[in-house]
């Protein structure tokens, strides 16, 4: 039985609606990688209170912060390092466009190289304006304005690009309204919830009042279901493996990739124990066969599922060499997360040995070739990082993985948790 870091994608909003509401937020089981103390040093730097607690009894990370209500940040002094979190730039853009002040927003060289045309375009719509190099790379200069709501279909299905319409509109006039064309994680609609602002859905569509006052609260964060796949999908590939994860994330937009492993013929047992703040959670078991022979399943995925199991795809791909054969597509966003997850992720699997080919929106994986070993590169990309670990399991040589450490991002005791499974 192991538990995962706190949800990276929740901790994100819960820092940065705490900084937006009036009050004390205290936030347990904080997610403890780099990208979420990104999100804590660019709140720092405008102007917000934050102390790391001590872990408390249940000794999880622990966050302290004081509120400066709607439109209560204060301007920069330096331009504010979003390291390598996408997340951390897009929604942050959206907070700091209802404030008017100008704001640098900048990131390592895998988030240099990201594209923010799709948040600039909205947060332009309502007010505010924007300076970026080479048209939409970060380093991006965002000039706050008192904003205006407006209705927003977004052309990407992206829980940034929603999240940071959301922000803005929260403290723009009028009623924003945000309908997507295939859903996306809906963890910034709960979290306004649970802050105590009120939010319609209808369909497709969230509809949020802007000026709304949230107030601070006592959260805690379930564990990430995306670093909780690495786990799982380890116990997937090995016979006789029986892993349980507790207090994980259950939230439906999230848990793709546990129906995903379902489709693909692993036992996957799902026990939801309660909620917090207003998100599903509970406990996780994925258990294995000793023997190994049996059919080696084939499974199509495409866009209609892909938002739901978007960080999941890398370590699908990983678990499919070992286990079955795996075909997506309708995946193109995954060539603008911290790599290009297409390229590098079938090159790293070919270098290992791997039947993977290459598609324009997604790959395909003939599994059950045996794994090689070999030296594959990591690209500043934690989840490819950690996926080559999951791989690396099933090989029959040494891999070594360059640039390992990029898993801290979002789950610093990856290797030791996986070193300690295995024994
Ligand atoms: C996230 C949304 C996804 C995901 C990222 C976290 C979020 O990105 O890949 O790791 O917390 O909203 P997109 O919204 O760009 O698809």
């Amino acid at each position: 039985m192991i538990r995962v870091p706190g949800d990276k994608s929740i901790s994100h909003r819960y820092a940065l609606l705490a900084a937006l509401a009036s009050g004390r937020t205290t936030i347990r089981n904080f997610a403890p990688g780099g990208d979420c103390a990104s999100t804590l040093a660019c709140l720092a730097a405008l102007g917000v209170s934050i102390e790391r607690g001590p872990a408390g009894v249940d000794e999880t990370p622990m966050v302290v912060i004081e509120g400066r209500g709607l439109r209560g940040l204060t301007a920069p002094a330096e331009v504010l390092d979003c390291g390598n979190s996408g997340s951390t730039m897009r929604m942050l853009a959206g907070v700091v466009a209802a404030h008017a002040f100008a704001s640098t927003l900048a990131g390592d060289r895998s988030l240099s190289g990201r594209p923010m045309r799709r948040i600039m375009v909205p947060l332009a719509q309502m007010g505010a304006r924007f300076e970026a190099a080479d048209g939409d790379r970060p380093p991006l200069t965002v000039i706050g304005a008192d904003l205006e709501a407006i209705a927003y279909v977004p052309d990407v299905p992206s829980a940034q690009v929603k999240s940071a319409v959301l922000l803005a509109g929260l403290q723009a006039r009028g009623t924003t309204r945000v309908t997507e064309q295939t859903p996306t994680r809906d963890h910034t609609e709960r979290a306004l919830g649970a802050f105590g602002a009120t939010v319609e859905r209808a369909g497709r569509t969230v509809s949020l009042a802007g000026r709304q006052p949230l107030f601070g609260l006592e959260a805690r964060v379930p564990g990430d279901l995306s670093s909780a796949a690495f786990p799982l999908a380890a116990a997937a590939a090995l016979p006789g493996s029986d892993v349980t994860i507790e207090d994980v994330g259950l939230n439906e937009t999230r848990a793709g990739f546990l129906d995903v492993l379902h489709r693909f013929g692993i036992s996957v047992e799902t026990e939801r124990t309660g909620q917090w703040q207003g998100e599903p959670m509970g406990r996780v078991r994925v258990r294995t066969e000793t023997t190994t022979a049996g059919a080696r399943p084939f499974l199509e995925l495409g866009r209609d599922i892909v938002p739901a199991i978007i960080d999941e795809l890398p370590v699908l791909a990983a678990l499919a060499t070992a286990h079955g054969e795996l075909r997506v597509t309708g995946a193109a966003e995954l060539r603008v997360k911290e790599s290009d997850r297409i390229t590098a992720l079938v090159e790293g699997l070919r270098v290992l040995g791997a039947d993977a080919e290459e598609l324009p929106d997604g790959f395909h994986i003939r599994g059950g070739r045996p794994l090689t070993g070999g030296v594959v590169h990591a690209r500043d990309d934690h989840r490819l990082a950690m996926a080559f670990a999951i791989a690396a399991l099933t090989a029959r040589a040494p891999v070594t993985i360059d640039g390992a450490e990029a898993a801290a991002v979002s789950y610093p005791a990856f290797f030791s948790d996986l070193e300690r499974l295995r024994a």
